[in-house]
């Protein structure tokens, strides 16, 4: 017998439309969309004042699983997702052993179907080990399912092989996420190279080192006429690059992160150098933060991933050059976006739904999410928008509490995220 849940009295949100109704779900649909909608279910969720949206999908998080199950696992990073709103996630292969392979790509989504929280998607390697050399087998990964193919936190340098790998995506029908970064330009820097990079003699990334890699891997995309998602979109060059060459290669979408809306080089150095304020790409400038936000608004960049990056604390701990890249996210991000770009007139709460649900599901061809729709899978979120919260590191679910938003005041809660129509996290005391 299927369960059925009522959702009474939303004010639902997609993308193009916001509507007032009950919404209906029976097993992992969503059967009826009206007013007043009268059932015999067994559970019924009274929805006014909230809104509802659709499962908000993460194309870009860091499970660490196998190989760092100290720092998170699948279980911990599915709690994480379900308690962010978050229904499916894309989780990259730079784990140990790398998901260099279709055995380990299986192994990803049979594990995250016995937790069952929320859709996990392995994202294969583009090569061996991430290691730039050789090929993996595009075809054995796209029988297990996965859709897209990254060696994220490596770009393949050799121009002639990144080629080679979007031919045969193409072949394949797979997205191809670039992580864009000329290593020989980072120079294993630390954090953007700036005027307080120079005054601390900390090691420096240029934003260069970026846009050059994002420029090279368009143009052979667009070349070879296959699709490219650039991950973690962060300094203006690169949205200057990205608006110019979208209007000429459709293929073409790209993502940012929270924090490069949000913090600056700046902010590093008032934490007094505090590693959970280090990632890659690093915090920008003020006028990137702009482009970012700009970017955003206008729809050159299409998605806010997380970039879910969990570390130990003993990592984290050590000094700032010597200390891992990377955030945790998956708990933050709406409210994050909702309060620095819905609050703020940037973003409406359509947008918001856009850049976290819609977009992705677009961009992966998930054509049963993404939206609020009868006959479409029930992957729902209900969320408060009035109320505030102070981000506490002991309510954190995942197993990793590096954020640079710790103590942050932000507006905007969920309260329940249904999965396939099933309730996978429900707030206590909101
Ligand atoms: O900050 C980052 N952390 N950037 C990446 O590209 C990788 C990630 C990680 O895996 O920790």
């Amino acid at each position: 017998m299927n369960m059925k849940i009522l959702i009474k009295k939303a004010t639902i949100v997609n993308y193009d439309k916001i509507s007032e109704a009950d919404i209906l779900i029976s097993g992992d649909k969503i059967v009826k969309i009206s007013k007043n909608i009268k059932e015999k279910v067994d559970r019924e969720i009274n929805a006014a004042g909230k809104h509802v949206l659709p499962g908000f999908i993460d194309m870009h998080v860091h499970l660490r699983t196998p190989g760092r199950e100290d720092e998170e696992d699948f279980l911990s990073g599915s709690l994480a997702a379900a308690k962010g709103g978050f229904t499916t996630v894309f989780c990259m292969p730079n784990t140990s052993p790398c998901i260099d392979n279709e055995g380990l790509a299986n192994w990803v989504r049979e594990e995250a179907q016995r937790i069952g929280l929320v859709d996990i998607w392995p994202i294969g390697a583009i090569t061996k080990n991430r290691e730039g050399r050789e090929l993996t087998e595009f075809g054995a990964f796209k029988k297990v399912g996965c859709m897209a193919l990254s060696d994220d936190g490596n770009s393949v340098e050799d121009s002639f092989l990144f080629r080679c790998a979007l031919e045969y995506a193409k072949m394949f029908d797979l997205l191809t996420i670039s992580h864009c970064e000329d290593k020989n330009l980072s120079r294993q820097g630390s954090m953007r190279e700036s005027f307080i990079s120079s005054k601390y003699g900390i090691g420096s990334i240029p934003d260069i080192s970026e846009t050059v890699r994002l420029y090279r891997d368009i143009e052979i995309a667009r070349y070879v006429d296959a699709r490219l998602h650039l991950a973690h979109v962060s300094c203006a060059k690169s949205v200057e690059v990205i608006a110019d060459k979208k209007e000429h290669f459709p293929g073409l979408s790209c993502e940012t992160a929270p924090h490069y809306f949000i913090l600056t080089v700046d902010d590093v150095e008032k934490s007094a150098f505090n590693a959970n304020f280090k990632v890659n790409p690093p915090l920008g400038k003020k006028e990137d933060v702009e482009a970012v936000r700009s970017a955003l608004k206008k729809g050159i960049i299409d998605c806010i991933a997380t970039d879910h990056a969990p570390h130990s604390a003993a990592e984290k701990e050590l000094p700032f050059e010597d200390a891992p890249f990377g955030f945790i996210g998956l708990e933050l991000c709406f409210a994050l976006v909702y309060t620095y770009l819905v609050t703020k007139d940037i973003l409406d709460i359509k947008g918001l739904v856009e850049k976290l649900s819609y977009n992705p599901a677009r961009i992966l061809r998930l054509g049963n999410k993404g939206k609020i729709q009868e006959g479409l899978l029930a992957d729902l979120v209900i969320t408060d928008l009035r109320k505030e919260w102070e981000v506490k590191k002991d309510s954190l679910v995942s197993k990793s509490k590096n954020t640079p938003f710790l103590d942050s005041t932000l507006k905007g809660t969920v309260n329940y995220t249904i999965h396939r129509g099933k309730v996978v996290y429900e707030s206590t005391g909101l």
